[in-house]
């Protein structure tokens, strides 16, 4: 990235996990520019064959049987959480409405998704917060159980918070869930607008867990920088969603077909997942070793793949500052977390550029020597 002053900056944001593919990708340009000259938007009263397309290749690569696309996160989980009313509510079971979240959680920004995500600094002004949402501690599964009434409709969570400071449930977390939700009818929403579509190094994040939700929204990644989300879902979870229950102007548009289709081609190239991974375990081990040079600073590594935090011991504005004086851009989070969200597509050479810069910033913060060759 070229800032307006001319500098160049190293790019470990992503536009916050979004340019998965980097910026300006040949492949997404051509497939964008192409479509550009062919359709832009018809009323999906029609057939669209490109959405058809990736709804089809999503559903092959996940749980999922059915797709409905969106044209962001938050539009996704608005979806999600109907769709878990009514699947209680086509169930027989109107009055299970209610959904349970977890402290940390950030879900969107519309009404309902500020509710969900119950973060005060959101909701704070916007008047009474939309009903319907049980928001409760990271990661206790008594209380979890606990907060399970006769009105639950279903349990959202993030398999790895990426606003609350890359916070990640444990596998075993996340099995107990599922094993709650079978047990009690619940629907299991797992939010991976953030961890979705590769950042991890599993084409989704509850991969790694061996556990599939019956819903999940999708966006960022999905669309390589291109606005566009998605909602899937098993058959079972959407029969309350026939046609005409939910809807979109703009959702599942040919151009953001085009390029969420063109991702798809790179992401679920042979190789390309293990990429990452590889990568993500390089950074890792790498921060490993500025965190025990530089304790003062850094006091925990979080994450997963290449959706990595640095927990630091100065606030992440003043680390991210410090960070951009080198010329590499983080994401301040929550938790005194710096997100590294470094395109996909990253090298190695970029990679172990990044943690030079890195390691500079906190050079300049904890005004310790350099080691020799630095
Ligand atoms: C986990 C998660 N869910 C939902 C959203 C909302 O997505 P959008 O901003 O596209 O509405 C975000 C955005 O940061 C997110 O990180």
């Amino acid at each position: 990235m070229i800032g307006s002053d001319g500098e160049r900056y190293l790019d470990f944001g992503a536009g916050i996990a979004v340019n998965s593919l980097g910026h300006a990708h040949p492949h997404l340009v051509s497939a964008l520019t192409e479509q550009a000259q062919k359709i832009w938007h018809t009323s999906n009263l029609f057939q669209m064959p490109g959405g058809e397309k990736l709804a089809r290749r999503l559903a092959d690569a996940t749980f999922a049987d059915k797709v409905f696309f969106t044209n962001s996160g938050a539009e996704a989980l608005e979806c999600a959480i109907k769709m878990a009313r009514k699947y209680q509510s086509a169930n027989g079971h109107p009055e299970r409405f209610r959904v349970i979240t977890f402290e940390g959680a950030f879900h969107g920004r519309t009404l309902a998704t500020i509710a969900a995500g119950g973060q005060a600094k959101y909701l704070e002004g916007f008047g009474p917060k939309v009903d319907g949402f049980d928001q409760i501690a990271f990661g206790d599964h008594e209380v979890l159980d606990r907060a399970i009434t006769p009105e639950t409709a279903a349990i959202l969570v993030e398999p790895i918070q990426g606003e609350g400071g890359i916070r990640s449930f444990p596998q075993a977390c996340l099995k107990g869930m599922r094993q709650l939700c079978d047990d009690k009818g619940l629907l299991l929403i797992f939010d991976e607008v953030q961890t979705g579509v590769g950042r991890t190094g599993r084409l989704f994040a509850h991969e790694w867990a061996g556990v599939a939700p019956d819903i999940m929204a999708v966006a960022k990644g999905i669309g390589g920088g291109f606005p566009m989300g998605a909602c899937l879902a098993t058959d079972e979870a959407a029969k309350g969603m026939t046609a005409g229950v939910h809807g979109t102007t703009f959702g599942g548009n040919p151009l953001a077909m085009a390029v969420g289709n063109a991702v798809l081609d790179i992401v679920l190239e042979e190789g390309f997942l293990e990429h990452v991974a590889k990568a993500g375990l390089l950074l890792r081990q790498r921060l490993a070793e500025l965190k025990d040079r530089f304790p003062d600073i850094i006091d925990e590594i979080r994450g997963e793949g290449l959706m990595l935090g640095l927990r630091t011991r100065v606030a992440p504005g003043v680390f991210v500052g410090a960070l951009r004086a080198e010329k590499l851009v983080a994401i301040p989070a929550g938790d005194n977390v710096t997100r590294l969200l470094p395109p996909l597509i990253i090298s190695d050479e970029e990679l172990l550029e990044g943690v030079r810069r890195i390691e500079a910033a906190c050079v300049a913060l904890s005004r310790k020597p350099t080691t020799a060759g630095h």
